[in-house]
């Protein structure tokens, strides 16, 4: 099997340096580039934490990238949730001796695109700015994309849609409330696309359990550890431990597209509201639908069983 190309667009974040470190030892994937975004934090912070992952796992082959400092429109918002000091559980590592690309990540996203068409799976597991940016740069691009698999949105399917929320607003999902126009522009792009929300990201049966702790606490390898602090920073602030491992879905996903149900629906992205501002709203009637918002496929429910034990083994490897 040819494993599939992918370039991992992100704002790490302690579960976005987890997608990354399950992304990388994944067979079944080719990292072209882990390209960064403001987001969790400012994009100079997690383009540091993305080179101190890749030179964690021995990756520095890996280009990483660093792309757009602020969302479209408005300015960076203020984060209900924090990722610790250093923006990765306060795994404290060292400072990376890799040095950034030197591309801006915005083109070499459309580079690496353009010569490999129809080829290229994007994960993103950040706001979509780098994205947006990139087909307002380069619209030809738009074609050649295989599809895009995002942690995105929160459609209000099961209970934990909303109160798991994460952006500032009493609904909304962090990556798209951070950067509304980007995710519009995305979500509208035509481009096939599955949004994992929250809904399925931060469902409890995604937290590990006391068994698969242990694993890591026995493991000497540092992406154990890793993941272990971060369980333990998440868990020291009242969350569980789904916090920790978030965006590893979509990787998940991509590895696996039958670790996830999920169905097409009509989404719109709240780019006005005050209470609303990021939500996802899904047009689920069955009469008067607003033909014209775009349809992306949703995911709906996960084999959490098999998802941990995919997410284990490669930690674990
Ligand atoms: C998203 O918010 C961020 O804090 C996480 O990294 C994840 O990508 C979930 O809403
Ligand atoms: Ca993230």
């Amino acid at each position: 099997m040819t494993a599939k190309k992918i370039i991992l667009d992100c704002d790490p974040g302690m579960d976005d340096s987890m997608a990354i470190i399950m992304a990388c030892k994944s067979p079944a994937l080719k990292v072209m580039a882990v390209t960064t975004v403001n987001g969790n934090y400012p994009a100079e912070v997690t383009s540091v934490n993305a080179r101190k992952i890749l030179e964690l796992l021995g990756r520095e082959d890996i280009p990483a990238a660093q792309g757009m400092a602020a969302p479209m429109v408005r300015p960076a918002p203020r984060d209900p949730f924090t990722h610790g000091a250093d923006g990765q559980a306060e795994n404290f590592l060292p400072a990376p001796s890799l040095p950034l690309c030197g591309r801006h990540a915005v083109d070499l996203m459309i580079d690496l695109i353009n010569e490999n068409p129809g080829e290229i799976h994007l994960v993103m597991t950040g706001p979509m700015t780098n994205l947006a940016v990139a087909l307002q740069k380069a619209p030809e691009i738009r074609e050649k994309i295989a599809g895009i698999t995002a942690i995105s949105g929160a459609f209000g399917l099961n209970r934990y849609a909303f109160a798991n929320a994460t952006g500032d607003t009493p609904q909304s999902e962090w990556n798209v409330y951070v950067d509304p126009e980007a995710a519009q522009i995305v979500y509208q792009s035509g481009i096939p696309m599955t949004a994992l929300g929250l809904d399925v990201a931060t469902h409890f049966d995604i937290n590990l359990s006391g068994e698969q702790i242990r694993a890591l606490e026995e493991s000497t390898n540092r992406e154990a550890a890793f993941l272990r602090q971060a369980i333990r920073f998440v868990n020291q602030k009242g969350f569980e431990a789904y916090c920790a491992v978030i965006d590893c879905l979509a990787v998940g996903y991509v590895i696996d597209p039958t670790l996830v149900e999920t169905f097409a629906g009509r989404v719109g992205i709240e780019t006005k509201g005050e209470l609303t501002l990021g939500n996802t709203v899904l047009d689920a009637r069955h009469h008067h639908v607003w033909e014209q918002l775009p349809v992306v496929e949703i995911g709906r429910s996960v084999d959490y069983a098999r998802f941990l034990r995919l997410l284990l083994e490669l930690v674990l490897a």
